[in-house]
């Protein structure tokens, strides 16, 4: 059982009116951690700006999944070279996943030696402390831990949404798939005591939040490393008894740990909604065993069905990657197979990318061309299936919580069903918050057109 470590709010708070902007990349996970960032920098007194040159803290949250996330950071502390020139009191920070790469954080330091704060995805709550250390001692701070100490408690956050809420469950992962850096700079699996997501949750719901998305690498092994037989299953039938509380959600799950027992709890619980993230990655036993993935193409098609025979009307999506090392256009059949078979409602689909440190690295690589070409093919199948799968929702009708006015057209209301399809359709702005019927009209690719069913009711 990891250690917990209630947050102690700093009595010393900035003077004046101090702006922070924090901008995040990566999952949803990181996306939390920078609503935890800015609770802090709120509770520290300083208040939110969307302008670079208003801030007096910038802080960049980053992501190391893939070379093009760290490319963008690279780029962007380029361009805020010469704003630190022009203000030299700005603080600029980078956390987050890049930096607990030593190699990366060593980079950053010497490349951008204007970076007043560099700290990894195990020392957020430490972020006053080092912003105090900058201010006092007008040296940069460098502070990344190796492993995770614990699981802190009571940070301040400040949430982006109002209606729906990230509620990280656990932290880290353990599956080490051969590709990924995850592992290495999130370390590993904590999961956080029942009675606190519960009492965040149930606050949540006090201050008006309809939904929760319960968060974490691999959800569903939740409880494994705790001294207490309570696992995700036990926390979902807990989460469903909350009044007031309209949907659950939960992402990422690893098709390794889904068990019968896990399907049949989403399948009886009222709130938990029917939608499966469930990433297969390829659909070659050959590929999935040198990626570490712990299942069989048979293995996954089975849950599949399974999920499919307790949850009729469930929507399954998926992450799913092309060229891992070795992969012969055999083995790309296979994911293409598997993906027919599936028909998946949607699916992240992405290009394999090295990262130094994880075993495929030094494996024996497909060739950027050949990669490109199976990407297109495999988007190209996934928007057939799912434009059919969405034009088969037509005349269907689906209860949406309406999350406000679309960006493009504010006439247009926008909203996900329980299967999490973005819904457009006509309607009063009031509704907004609200749980209403909607009647498809039209299937797209990505969204649903649609029409208020008057009364909310489904006649
Ligand atoms: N924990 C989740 C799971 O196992 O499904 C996924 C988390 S990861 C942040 C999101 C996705 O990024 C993965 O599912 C994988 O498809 C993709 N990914 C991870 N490492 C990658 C790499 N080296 N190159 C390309 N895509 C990668
Ligand atoms: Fe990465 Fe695999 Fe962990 Fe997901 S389960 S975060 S893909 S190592
Ligand atoms: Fe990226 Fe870190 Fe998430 S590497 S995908 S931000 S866990």
């Amino acid at each position: 059982m990891v250690e917990k470590i209630e947050y102690k709010s700093p009595n010393k708070k900035v003077e004046g009116q101090k702006k922070y902007l924090i901008q995040s990349f990566g999952c949803q996970m990181n996306e939390r951690d920078a609503e935890s960032l800015s609770g802090i920098l709120e509770d520290l007194g300083y208040i939110p700006t969307d302008a670079q040159e208003e801030a007096d803290i910038i802080i960049l949250n980053t992501c190391c999944v893939r070379e093009t996330a760290e490319s963008k950071v690279y780029g962007l502390l380029g361009r805020l070279r010469k704003l630190k020139v022009a203000k030299p009191d700005l603080i600029l920070g980078v956390c987050g996943c890049m930096p607990q790469q030593e190699d990366v954080a060593k980079k950053i330091r010497h490349n951008f030696p204007f970076v007043d704060l560099i700290f990894g995805t195990h020392n957020v709550h430490e972020l006053p402390r080092m912003i105090h250390q900058v201010q006092e001692n007008h040296e940069a701070v460098l502070e990344v831990w190796a492993t995770e100490k614990g699981i802190v408690e009571n940070v301040p956050v400040r949430r982006k949404d109002k209606l729906k809420a990230w509620v990280t469950i656990m932290y880290g992962c353990n599956n080490f798939c051969t590709y990924c850096i995850v592992p290495y700079v999130r370390g590993r699996e904590r999961s956080r005591k029942p009675e606190d997501i519960i009492k965040e949750i149930q606050d949540l719901v006090q201050e008006g939040y309809k939904e929760v998305t319960l968060l974490g690498q691999n959800v569903n092994s939740y409880g494994k490393d705790m001294d207490v037989n309570y696992r995700f299953a036990d926390l979902l039938l807990d989460l469903d008894k909350i009044e007031g509380l309209e949907r659950i959600r939960f992402m990422t799950s690893h098709p390794r740990d889904f068990d019968q027992r896990l399907i049949d709890v989403i399948a009886s619980a009222k709130k938990v909604c029917e939608h499966f993230h469930l990433p297969a990655q390829a659909g070659s036993n050959r590929i999935l065993k040198l990626m570490n993935r712990g299942y069989t193409r048979e293995q996954y098609l089975d849950l599949i069905q399974r999920i499919k025979s307790a949850v009729p009307n469930a929507s399954i999506t998926a992450d799913l990657m092309v060229g891992f090392p070795g992969e012969t256009e055999e083995d790309f059949a296979d994911t293409l197979d598997l993906v027919k078979r599936v028909r998946y409602d949607s699916a992240f689909t992405f290009v394999y990318n090295i990262r130094t440190g994880t075993p495929a690295a030094k494996m024996e690589q497909v060739a950027e061309e050949v990669k490109s070409e199976r990407i297109q093919r495999l988007i190209e199948l996934q928007n057939k299936i799912s434009c059919e799968n969405n034009r088969q929702e037509e005349g269907k009708v689906f209860e949406v919580l309406v999350e406000g006015e679309t960006q493009n057209n504010p006439d247009l209301l926008a909203g996900r069903t329980r299967t999490n399809k973005l819904v457009v359709f006509q309607g009063p702005i009031e509704l907004t918050g609200k749980l209403v019927q909607v009647k498809i009209t039209k299937g797209r690719l990505n969204l649903l057109e649609g029409e208020l069913v008057l009364n909310g009711t489904n006649d």
